[in-house]
């Protein structure tokens, strides 16, 4: 039912706002083009009311729907761009103060912004990360829990890469320990963390019930 749409943001004051929104990240504001997937119901509530339904929209499978369309979409989009010479970077603060990305960009009801994308040219050839080791990745026939090997093996190939260097998430009871710093640390580290607890209200403030 294509259940997403996309705003392309390119006035210069609506890119900074909107930087400044998503964590204060600069090169937001410095990309031409900041595009903005939504979660979009709103498309639905006018088919329905043209051929006399009422959407149901309380359920979390509402919600989950669009979103998984925004992803789907997004990277088809990523694929596209980097296939052109563009550069592209997915940002997820878009979801750190979603009331005032919804008032900014005008969002109705049965709407909801799930992830930026900045797309310029690329000042430099990024490096390609290192991926998790198929056997992490992939269950034949049933879920393998024993992925200890696939995960200490990721951890010392990230770690050898020296992309943790700087940029250590720092822990309220032991911000000083940084030694056998890799991605274990690193994701457990994230992984730990409270984030954008307030989610809930605006969505269901935007009409997405989650039941
Ligand atoms: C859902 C999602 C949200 C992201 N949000 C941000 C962000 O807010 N700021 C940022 O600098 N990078 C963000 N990134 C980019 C990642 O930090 C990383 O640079 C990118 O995924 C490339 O890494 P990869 O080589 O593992 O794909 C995000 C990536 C994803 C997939």
């Amino acid at each position: 039912m294509q259940s997403y749409s996309v705003i392309a943001v390119t006035g210069a004051t609506e890119r900074k706002q909107l930087s400044v929104l998503c964590a204060d990240q600069k090169f937001i504001a410095e990309a031409p083009v900041f595009l903005v997937w939504v979660a979009d119901l709103a498309r639905l509530d006018r088919v329905c009311e043209l051929r006399g339904y009422t959407q149901v929209t309380e359920h979390v499978e509402s919600f989950l729907i669009p979103a998984m369309d925004c992803a789907i979409a997004s990277q088809t989009a990523a694929l596209a761009a980097e296939s052109l010479g563009l550069g592209i970077c997915f940002v997820g603060s878009i979801r750190n103060n979603p009331q005032e990305v919804i008032d900014l960009l005008e969002l109705p009801q049965h709407t909801f912004p799930i992830v930026g994308m900045t797309l310029g040219w690329p000042a430099k050839e990024p490096h390609l990360k290192p991926r998790l080791p198929l056997p992490a990745i992939l269950h034949w026939e049933n879920y393998q829990t024993d992925q200890d090997t696939a995960l200490l093996d990721y951890d010392r190939t990230m770690a050898a890469t020296g992309i943790y260097e700087g940029r250590q998430v720092s822990m309220p009871d032991k911000p000083e320990v940084m030694e056998n710093y890799g991605w274990l640390e690193h994701s457990a580290r994230r992984a730990a963390r409270v984030v954008r607890a307030g989610m809930r209200t605006v969505l269901e403030k935007q009409g997405f019930g989650l039941k």
